[in-house]
């Protein structure tokens, strides 16, 4: 087992690297460490992983199982947790355990978050997404009223286990969605990575792990420099602003990986015209095509709707909104945007997206 440690001024995270193709043994036996720990846990890898999970069920202090469904993520299923918690009688110094994706990941991290104060947290990823995005960085959080990620805290796990072998069972969808994200954040700070997706067909076993562990190198330098998203942090958020728009306004029929990878090449064509290398939204467009992602909307999303949608985007400030824009790679920008400039940019940039 290979074992990273990422800080900040506030907290550590250490990741800990369970074999690549290995059963859950190795993160059975990782997760001794931890005694008779609180589980939150995913309901889809309780069922398919049901076996290899049982001795810590057995072990554990109490349970909740979660759906990962994203209406799912509210107070209510935070309330839910807190009264499992209550009603293990789960005390100050009980570990919490959270397994699963993005979703439950967050609802989990911000019950242990704030249940007696706070109590320490590990997390288990168990989606591509959650691996090389949500696992690290101390967001936790519910929606509120439609809102995304309203409330929330940030709380880095004390340690984050990576098993890439919960990838084996992950629908080949949500996989490619995870390599949406992947492609982001090496287009953000890892040119090599880059140019290994271009070179290869999906990544498998150790190779893997290896760009699991890339992508966290670079959102771990992101985040040691700003845990609190109050400036260089939001770089992240590349492809997003579009991505976002266009996950609502397709009902929710884009994954928010394919939404992303087509806000990505948006995002591209924007800084093409602002001065940004004009080679980028080609270069997009092929890493995405070879990781089984979308290049085009398809004719169902209206893009008039997806302009108004963007239009109307509550991050929008009278000044402008800042895009964190890549301009090239390992180029990403933040750039203010005024409203005004916005409607002139738009509509020929989306347009690009239906060719
Ligand atoms: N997923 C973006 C961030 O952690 O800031």
């Amino acid at each position: 087992m290979m074992k990273f440690n990422w800080s900040t001024a506030a907290s550590a995270t250490s990741v800990l690297k369970c074999g690549g193709e290995a059963d859950l043994r190795e993160v059975r036996e990782t997760l001794k460490e931890w005694e008779a720990p609180f589980l939150v846990l995913d309901s889809e890898v309780n069922s398919l992983w049901s076996e290899d999970l049982q001795p810590l069920i057995a072990s554990s202090s109490g349970i909740y199982v979660m759906e990962a469904r994203e209406v799912l993520k509210n107070t209510f299923t935070l309330s839910q947790i807190w009264d499992s918690m209550a009603a293990a009688g789960i005390t100050r110094d009980t570990p919490v355990v959270v397994i699963g994706g993005g979703v439950v990941c967050d609802t989990g991290a911000l019950a242990a978050s704030t249940y007696l104060r706070g109590l320490r947290l590990i997390l288990v990823p168990t989606t591509l997404l959650c691996m090389v995005d949500a696992c690290l960085g101390g967001k936790t959080g519910v929606n509120l009223s439609g809102a995304k990620n309203q409330v929330g805290t940030f709380n880095p796990a004390e340690v984050v286990i990576l098993c890439t072998a919960f990838l084996r069972t992950l629908p080949d969808r949500e996989f490619r969605s995870g390599m949406a994200e992947v492609i982001k954040t090496a287009l953000i700070g890892d040119r090599e990575l880059g140019s290994m997706l271009q070179g290869h067909e999906e990544p498998g076993g150790e190779e893997l792990l290896n760009v699991v562990t890339r992508c966290l190198a670079v959102k771990g330098r992101i985040v040691e420099e700003d845990l609190e998203d109050r400036g260089s942090r939001m770089i992240l958020n590349m492809g997003h602003t579009v991505g976002h728009a266009l996950e609502s306004c397709s009902g929710f029929h884009l994954s928010h990986g394919e939404a992303v990878g087509l806000g990505m090449l948006a995002e591209a064509a924007m800084a093409v015209n602002m001065g940004g290398d004009r080679n980028l939204p080609q270069e997009i467009r092929s890493l995405l095509r070879n990781a089984g992602l979308p290049t085009e909307t398809g004719p169902d999303i209206p893009l008039d709707e997806l302009e108004s949608l963007l239009t109307r985007d509550k991050k929008s400030l009278r000044s402008g909104r800042i895009w964190a824009l890549p301009f090239g790679w390992c180029d990403c920008r933040l750039v203010c945007i005024s409203s005004e400039e916005e409607k002139g940019i738009l509509p020929g940039i989306l347009r690009l997206l239906k060719v």
